[in-house]
């Protein structure tokens, strides 16, 4: 019988990882034994088609500047055809160094010092983290919580712009949380962005990893939104090859696009021959069929570690949608964020992120990092029923 793609565990120690080589210095859950399920990447291998692309840079050995996107371009417009149903023109693609980068980008280019960026939060951690650090606002739009699912709440919103705002980033689907935004939600999110004339930036880097029964809109499918939507996408997160810090930032509007293009251009901004070789390689039909055993192998873990989850009183995981990452809330517990952060650290020696660093709403939440092999999701399950073992 042949074993499934992502079951082997792969020792990751020693390779100058964040997520398992940094988790003793900054979680002081013991290298020995514990288990990392912070930073959002994968303990996998990428498909093979990507790794032959990077053996054959190494084999030719010559690491020189990167000259020609075309044949990227051509790859990255199929899978947004075939797996998105979005047709780009290429010249919407600006290649940056991740999202991250693309974020702090578009912050720069379409905002000025002192003005307003909307997350809906609890949110990914760096979007706070780059907007504070450009000398603007987050403006923190609270997502409710309805039936155990995050829903966006426009009434409360509108009543909460002030006016000094100027854009609004989208994380789709959402992180944490795991929500796949529906076209309604999406056009809700640009009749607040026209009604508030806020540049929408609409952060896609989660759109491959979707659950079976759900469907990634793109925002550029929405209607009314084009002349102030700027998407982000990567294969960094589908393909776990964040290392090679590569992102797509797509403008379609013309005026948008030039704003950006001069802020790329100030700062020196230029493709990295390793990310692009290996971007093309992945946006492929060998890539898409990885992507899909990928997405079916996440899937048996989500599932294993809600049943857990679900067995421990107090804990709830949030029904994931998409993306790897579980956000489990401990409010039911009646525990200080203290003691279960405690209990999960130094009890179960696992390593998640802390919800507070998502923003508002995030208090009383772990979020932990499912793609990884099943044994090691077993594993971590087992630990979290012994850690709170006196509640069942
Ligand atoms: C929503 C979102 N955007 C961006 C990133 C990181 O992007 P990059 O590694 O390309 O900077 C992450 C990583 O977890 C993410 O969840």
């Amino acid at each position: 019988m042949t074993k499934p793609l992502f079951d082997p565990i792969i020792n990751r120690f020693g390779t100058h990882c964040a997520k398992w080589d940094k988790m003793e210095d900054i979680y002081g859950v013991p290298a020995k034994d514990g288990i990392a399920m912070w930073v959002a990447d994968m303990d996998f291998r990428p498909p093979a088609v990507v790794q032959a692309a990077l053996e054959k840079m190494a084999e030719h050995g010559v690491y020189g500047y990167f000259g020609d996107e075309s044949d990227y371009l051509a790859a990255i417009s199929w899978w947004m055809k075939h797996r998105h149903g979005w047709e780009i023109d290429p010249a919407w693609v600006f290649t940056t160094h991740g999202l991250v980068n693309g974020t702090g980008l578009c912050v720069d280019a379409f905002t000025e010092p002192g003005d307003g960026v909307v997350l809906m939060t609890p949110v990914y951690h760096a979007f706070h983290r780059v907007i504070k650090a450009a000398g603007r606002e987050v403006v923190e739009c609270p997502l409710a919580l309805e039936n155990g699912k995050y829903m966006m709440d426009f009434d409360a919103w509108d009543a909460q712009m002030s006016g000094k705002e100027r854009m609004l980033i989208l994380c789709s689907p959402h992180n944490p949380g795991g929500r796949v935004w529906t076209r309604a939600e999406l056009e809700a999110v640009a009749a607040f962005c026209r009604k508030h004339d806020l540049v929408l930036v609409s952060d896609e880097i989660h759109h491959d990893l979707v659950m079976p029964g759900h469907t990634h809109t793109p925002m550029a499918l929405i209607d009314g939104i084009e002349d102030r939507l700027v998407m982000m996408s990567a294969t960094t997160k589908t393909f776990n090859i964040a290392g090679t810090h590569s992102g797509n930032v797509i403008i379609a509007d013309a005026k948008l696009r030039e704003t950006f293009a001069a802020r790329m251009a100030a700062l020196g901004i230029s493709p990295n021959s390793f990310g692009l070789e290996m971007a093309t390689a992945a946006y492929s039909p060998e890539g898409a069929a990885w992507v899909d055993e990928l997405v079916a192998y996440l899937d048996g873990n989500r599932r294993i570690f809600d049943a857990a989850i679900a067995e421990i009183p107090g804990l709830t995981s949030m029904p994931l949608e998409a993306t790897y990452l579980a956000w489990v809330d401990f409010t039911d517990t009646g525990m200080s964020r203290e003691e279960f952060t405690a209990r999960v650290e130094k009890t179960a020696r696992i390593a998640p992120n802390h919800g507070p660093t998502f923003g508002t709403g995030g208090e009383n939440y772990l979020r932990f990092n499912l793609a990884t092999p099943c044994s090691i999701v077993e594993d971590a399950c087992t630990r979290l029923k012994e850690a709170f073992s006196d509640l069942q």
